[in-house]
């Protein structure tokens, strides 16, 4: 038996994450008189949404007419018809509610002249079925993410939502494939915590840091997806990872789409316009894995900037001084800081840069995990929302602002599932002390490595790996690669190093514990992008340059067991909610 003392709590559910979409569930569950428990492995205010910058998108109509159909048109198409027609309907007919929830909740949004919630321009947001650009992303200046956080949290506090800050979550409890609980450690005083619920919502937000370069936070470990896997489940469509057009350069902080939004443009060497070539009507403001590909041809083509010509530039200097103050004055400051420019009268050096998982935990729009057993079929006890989730409303490439829009639709979606489901107080099940041991005997391992490789050699392995094999073009020849290398790093867990002990603040534990669920995300999405021998969405393959629909409309599924994967396909839902509206592919995205 394990030597850590556990502490046990019961609540009828537990949210795993505390960022835009877990804080909109724990609201929505607290209100609901749900006995909520909220856990986090940073203080909830730190979480990554705090990053996220334009806006968040819904049909208000503020700017000029609107309509959630042609939101849901541009989706799906956006998705490259990889989308759940079901979950992207429910997502942008609750939009405009979901924000003005937000707006009565007190998030601070940047306004008209007349007093309405302003909304900028944003990549492949069009009116009237892509006829002509809409003002469609609700806007606090170029920090929309940091506001929506920190009115979320405090709703939490106000409808008593319990906080268990700077606990790192290790496995789920399952038993009989339904889900009871899950293990956690306490960072701060090193306490093993044993929580048994009706529901876990997974919120953990996406995994980034499986790659060298990108925009996300180094919290962005996507712990809930390894736990997901570690319990015998799949994670969907894990090939497709978004490249933001614009990183800084050198450094990979985000500079908002929202300043293309504003008017701001990309350059070559040759101070081309050159998104004209690519995408003739919507320009600098097609989605973002047009933009992105677009980019890196300039780059290998030998028409990048700067002395390795490894880069282009975002142009902003032409705009009114007032617009850049009022509306970007976050990024005017990451520019001065992290690329020494001055936005009013230089160029940004910029790069694609990883930014965004669309693929993740499969669920269905209320939710509920998904699996597959023969057929579709729900987990019990197991909810994902976020960037965790895969719903699937971004398909294979998400449009900017539709992940703020995710977050709090299907936040509040999750909180609806489960009071529906879960009556306050209903009695809690045993937990076979066997799973718990499973997961204490798994940490308890990791905490006693005595290898000679630490966790910064082989994570620096797998980045590189995942940055140069598994990029915005892909091929056969850099995906085996890609596959054969991750492999060789996963093997290296066998000869790890863990230095430090002990259980309080063990920054060393920590990052071992990210990296073993980042290997594991690392595998599924290089085998999963082997796999898929076609290009769609962020999957470009050099090899298979055109999508096909006939064998590939369908969302991989990946299971894993340690470094050996499983691939199988289920259908994308291609019927809609109410039969409403439906929207079938062409054979080309014109942009
Ligand atoms: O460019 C941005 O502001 C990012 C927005 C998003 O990813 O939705």
């Amino acid at each position: 038996m394990s030597s850590y003392k556990i502490i046990d709590h019961e609540y009828d559910v537990v949210v795993l994450g505390a960022g835009g979409s877990g804080l909109r569930a724990a609201v929505g569950l607290s209100e609901a008189g749900l006995k909520t428990a909220c856990i986090s492995k940073v203080f909830p205010t730190r979480s990554h949404t705090s990053a996220a910058q334009g806006g968040i998108s819904a049909a208000l109509g503020n700017m000029g007419e609107d309509d959630w159909r042609w939101h849901m048109y541009d989706t799906v198409k956006g998705a490259d018809w990889l989308g759940d027609q079901d979950s992207i309907e429910y997502l942008c007919k609750e939009a405009p509610k979901a924000v003005i929830e937000l707006e009565k909740y007190g998030v601070p949004f940047s306004r008209t002249d007349d007093g309405k919630i302003y909304q900028r321009p944003f990549g492949g947001m069009t009116k009237n079925y892509g006829n002509g650009i809409v003002q469609r992303t609700c806007a606090a200046a170029d920090r929309t993410g940091h506001a929506i956080l920190h009115t979320l949290y405090g709703q939490a506090l106000k409808h008593k939502t319990e906080f268990f800050i700077e606990y790192f979550a290790l496995d789920l409890l399952m038993k009989d494939g339904a889900c009871k609980g899950l293990i956690a450690w306490n960072l701060n005083d090193g306490t093993i915590h044993r929580f048994r619920s009706h529901t876990v919502i997974i919120a953990t937000g996406g995994y980034g840091k499986v790659y060298y370069s990108a925009t996300s936070a180094h919290t962005c470990t996507g712990d809930g997806n390894a736990m997901v896997l570690r319990a015998g489940l799949p994670l969907q469509d894990m090939e497709f990872v978004q490249f933001h057009p614009t990183g800084i350069y050198g450094h990979g902080t985000l500079i908002t789409e929202g300043a293309r939004g504003e008017g701001g443009y990309l350059t070559n060497s040759k101070g081309e316009r050159f998104m004209e070539r690519y995408a003739p009507k919507a320009k600098d403001l097609a989605s973002r894995d047009v933009v992105s590909r677009s980019m890196s041809i300039e780059i290998n083509e030998g028409r990048g900037v700067g002395k390795e010509q490894d880069h282009v530039h975002l142009n902003l200097s032409h705009l009114d001084k007032d617009i850049i103050e009022s509306r970007l004055p976050g990024i005017t400051d990451a520019a001065r800081l992290f690329a020494n420019v001055d936005v009013t009268k230089e160029p940004i050096p910029v790069v694609p840069t990883v930014h965004y998982n669309m693929g993740g935990i499969p669920t269905n729009y209320k939710a509920e995990v998904l699996t597959v057993n023969g057929s579709e079929k729900t987990v019990p006890g197991l909810m994902a929302i976020g960037e965790a989730a895969c719903v699937s409303v971004h398909g294979a490439n998400r449009l900017g602002s539709n992940s703020l829009i995710d977050l709090v639709v299907f936040g509040r979606a999750a909180a609806k599932r489960a009071a529906e489901l879960i009556k306050p107080g209903m009695p809690h099940e045993e937990i076979s002390e066997t799973e718990t041991q499973k997961c204490l005997d798994r940490f308890d391992k990791i905490r006693n490595s005595n290898g000679n490789v630490g966790t910064a050699e082989l994570r620096l392995s797998m980045q590189k790996t995942m940055q140069s094999k598994c990029a915005v073009f892909r091929s056969e020849k850099t995906l085996k690669e890609g596959v054969d290398e991750i492999r060789k790093t996963y093997d290296g867990l066998e000869n790890l190093s863990v230095k430090d002990k002990s259980l309080i603040f063990n920054t060393d534990l920590v990052e071992t514990l990210e990296f073993d669920n980042l290997i594991r995300q690392a595998v599924v999405t290089v085998n999963s992008a082997y796999n898929r021998k076609e290009s769609r969405g962020a999957h470009a393959r050099e090899d298979y340059p055109s999508r096909d629909d006939e064998k590939f409309m369908q969302h991989t599924l990946a299971w894993c067991d340690g470094k050996n994967t499983k691939i199988s396909y289920r259908e994308v839902h291609k019927s809609t909610l109410t039969n409403e509206v439906q929207y079938f592919p062409p054979q080309e995205r014109v942009y």
